[in-house]
């Protein structure tokens, strides 16, 4: 008797364990979080998040002046299931619709058709490995969508169908079926994380730009970067000292190319991989007095690190406390998560490097934040806060470059680094992602995915042929941030005779478009907008059709064929106005996919099309750029360095096109956070045709009369 109520007893607990094991599907209770904004939690979400780690703060303002949108998605097709250690939402997605984002992916935009897993990582081609994946979607039908986890994340998109689906693909002959699919697609999105729960937000449109444009204001709205980061930055061989890298300054200087940032790479630091975060004594004898010689040449340096503290390191003994289980490059890993090692390290960057010349210490370059595994820590790591290799690994870069940001900030100065891992909330940052990658077209795909992502994103120069060079130098003055990293080179920008003139008229373009690239920045911060808009953003821009080719057997290239769009992933917008399509080294000639309406050549203002695909054989001195109709482009004069903060410049501002035009010109002091407290200025450039059918321009200032720093404005119509 006994006997039978024991083993009963363990029956039930059996059931109860086993019931408890099996996966509890809900519907998700969603809870307005700001204009436009929903959040729904899943199980019990963990303390950290990405978006805790880069310290989100909603800009509540701006977002409520967005068009008012209501809940994008069907509340009832979407539910989270919770089992074991796992999470799972799924979302609708319907037949008709495309899916982008997930991520800075280097091969393809459209991620409708595949499966992700979204894991912090040097490129190397897996997919979901990233520098900045990001776990935001975004979606032809206006919405976007975020899993805010900092676990790996498992994501499929249009696959996997349900047997509980209301509507299946048909079931098709495979052998006799001209339709028959090899990737079946379903009806929804689902992601899979390793976890007791998770956060998903909603960000509404009306349309995939809005909703963009909701995710980088619920982070708090783009970086601003300081004038001067929208400079040139050139980066010098790892092995030079105070002397070298004045004398590089010098070489700009004598060769007419612009620059406003030097970098230093590891030989800065007496001890490097890991870090020691102290001068070296023998290539910097005298910092301070190194900083004052950059100050003079009005230049700022940038310095390189990794986060990885070395035993050499007077550092080392009040981080050991905080280190994580595992070493990198035999140097302790700091548990970011936690405020205590933060002021340390955010103390030694201040007493070491900041607090010696703060104007011409411009920030940091943050290196190997990102991967590979195989130099990392493993996620079997545990941390002092509890926290483990996964979630360290998903929020590394944002930690850094949040200690970064703020130290600065503390300091009301605005700084601009560099940043090769990074993830959700970190449009505010002021870094930008680069990588040693040297493909040229994965890195305009990277450029134009990063509009989808809230990130920067730079391709490098590094060096080359001449041609090589110069077609490099084009695209990355068209870039977030103009980089020429020479860390590993005697290549100089004027190595080349043959390009060097070319390679010189490319950087002082990009500091004669200043006005209009702040402008850019200035429309990121405050209303959202991405600095680089992938064409899929693009008004009047239409993305090709999937190519069919269900049915068709190939057995030595692919039986499985499936249907594949072109995608316009080469060419994007970066601003209002000007449309970038970068000519990669060796070509001749390229497509141009032309959006909607006419588009006029930047150099000369004639007609280049109106929405459709033209070919295009630009001479070697120019990247194609496009303006599109009744655009205004604002130009300084040509200048070797950014203004300072109160220089006041003579403004050109050119018209293209048939159509009035209209932009609202932004500026500030350039330098400082006080934009923050209001001071800064929106001056209202108008073109309209005036009595007689003359083109004429207009100011309006600044309705609050704040100022700008533009002396006299002179008029280009550049279409005849
Ligand atoms: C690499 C980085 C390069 C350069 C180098 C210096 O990891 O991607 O840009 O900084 O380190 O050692």
């Amino acid at each position: 008797m006994k006997q039978s109520i024991t083993i009963a007893f363990i029956c039930a607990l059996l059931a109860a364990f086993t019931l408890n094991a099996s996966a509890q599907t809900h519907a998700l209770r969603w809870e307005r979080v700001a204009p436009g904004v929903w959040r729904a939690r899943v199980g019990r979400p963990e303390a950290l998040t990405l978006l805790g780690a880069a310290g989100a703060r909603p800009a509540l303002e701006p977002l409520g002046k967005l068009p008012a949108a209501p809940f994008p998605l069907d509340r009832e097709q979407i539910e989270g299931r919770r089992w074991g250690w796992k999470t799972a939402v799924r979302l609708p997605l319907a037949l008709d619709e495309e899916v982008y984002g997930l991520g800075v992916d280097f091969k393809t935009m459209r991620r409708t058709g595949s499966t992700f897993r979204l894991h912090v990582d040097h490129w190397g081609g897996v997919t979901g490995r990233t520098h900045a994946p990001v776990p935001l979607y975004v979606s032809t039908r206006g919405y976007a969508v975020l899993f805010n986890t900092a676990r790996y994340l498992d994501v499929s998109v249009g696959l996997g169908v349900r047997l509980a689906a209301k509507e299946k693909p048909p079931v098709v002959d495979r052998t006799t079926g001209k339709g028959w699919a090899a990737l079946p697609r379903s009806d929804s999105v689902e992601a899979l994380a390793n976890a007791e729960g998770m956060e998903v937000y909603v960000f509404a449109g009306p349309t995939m730009l809005d909703a963009v444009r909701r995710y980088n204001l619920f982070n708090g709205g783009g970086a601003l970067p300081p004038k001067w980061g929208l400079g040139f930055l050139a980066r010098t061989p790892t092995r030079y000292g105070a002397e070298q890298a004045l004398k590089e300054i010098d070489d700009f200087r004598r060769n007419g190319i612009p620059l406003d940032m030097l970098g230093l790479e590891p030989g800065w630091q007496d001890q490097a991989y890991p870090c020691s975060f102290e001068w070296d004594a023998a290539r910097f004898p005298d910092p301070s007095k190194f900083l004052s010689e950059v100050e003079r040449r009005h230049v700022r340096v940038n310095l390189w690190f990794n986060p990885y503290v070395s035993p050499t390191a007077p550092l080392y003994r009040k981080l050991l406390p905080y280190a994580g289980t595992h070493l990198v490059w035999n140097g302790i890993v700091p548990d970011y998560t936690l405020p205590a090692p933060r002021k340390i390290f955010s103390d030694q960057l201040e007493r070491e490097v900041v607090r010696l010349n703060p104007r011409a210490v411009g920030g940091f370059k943050i290196d190997e934040v990102d991967g590979y595994d195989r130099y990392l820590w493993p996620d079997a790591a545990t941390f002092p806060s509890g926290r483990d290799g996964e979630q360290l690994r998903q929020t590394y870069g944002l930690l850094v470059q949040r200690l970064v940001y703020d130290l600065f900030h503390k300091r009301n100065l605005r700084t601009f680094g560099q940043v090769r891992g990074t993830n959700a909330g970190a449009s505010p940052l002021p870094f930008v992602i680069y990588n040693d990658n040297y493909a040229f077209d994965e890195y305009i795909t990277a450029v134009s995915n990063s509009g989808f992502a809230g990130v920067l994103w730079s391709p490098e120069v590094r060096g080359g042929k001449g041609e090589d060079m110069l077609r490099r130098t084009q695209a990355v003055v068209f870039s977030p941030l103009a980089l020429f990293n020479g860390w590993a080179t005697d290549d100089k920008l004027w190595t080349h005779e043959e390009v060097k003139d070319d390679i010189r008229a490319a950087v002082i373009l990009r500091m004669r478009l200043l006005p209009y690239l702040y402008t850019t920045f200035a429309q990121y911060h405050f209303e959202g907008t991405p600095v680089v808009r992938p064409m899929p953003l693009v008004e009047g821009f239409r993305a090709p059709q999937a190519r069919d080719e269900s049915g068709r057997l190939d057995a030595t290239a692919n039986p499985y064929a499936i249907g594949r769009a072109d995608e316009v992933k080469d060419q994007y917008m970066l601003g209002d106005s000007l449309l970038v399509a970068p000519l990669p080294p060796g070509a001749k000639t390229r497509k141009v996919v032309l959006p909607a309406g006419r588009w006029y050549d930047f150099y000369d203002g004639r007609l280049a099309g109106e929405g459709e695909t033209i070919e295009v054989t630009p001479a070697l001195s120019r990247i194609p750029l496009f303006v599109k109709d009744g655009g205004l482009i604002p130009f300084i004069p040509e200048r070797q360095w950014a203004p300072g903060r109160d220089e006041v410049l003579p403004l050109e501002v050119r018209h293209y096109g048939r159509l009035p035009g209209r932009l609202a010109l932004y500026d500030d002091d350039g330098e400082s956070f006080d934009y923050e407290r209001g001071e800064y200025s929106w001056t209202l450039l108008n073109v309209a045709r005036g009595a007689g059918g003359r083109w004429q321009g207009q100011v309006t200032p600044d309705p609050r009369g704040k100022r700008w720093r533009y002396s006299e404005v002179t008029w280009t119509f550049m279409t005849k």
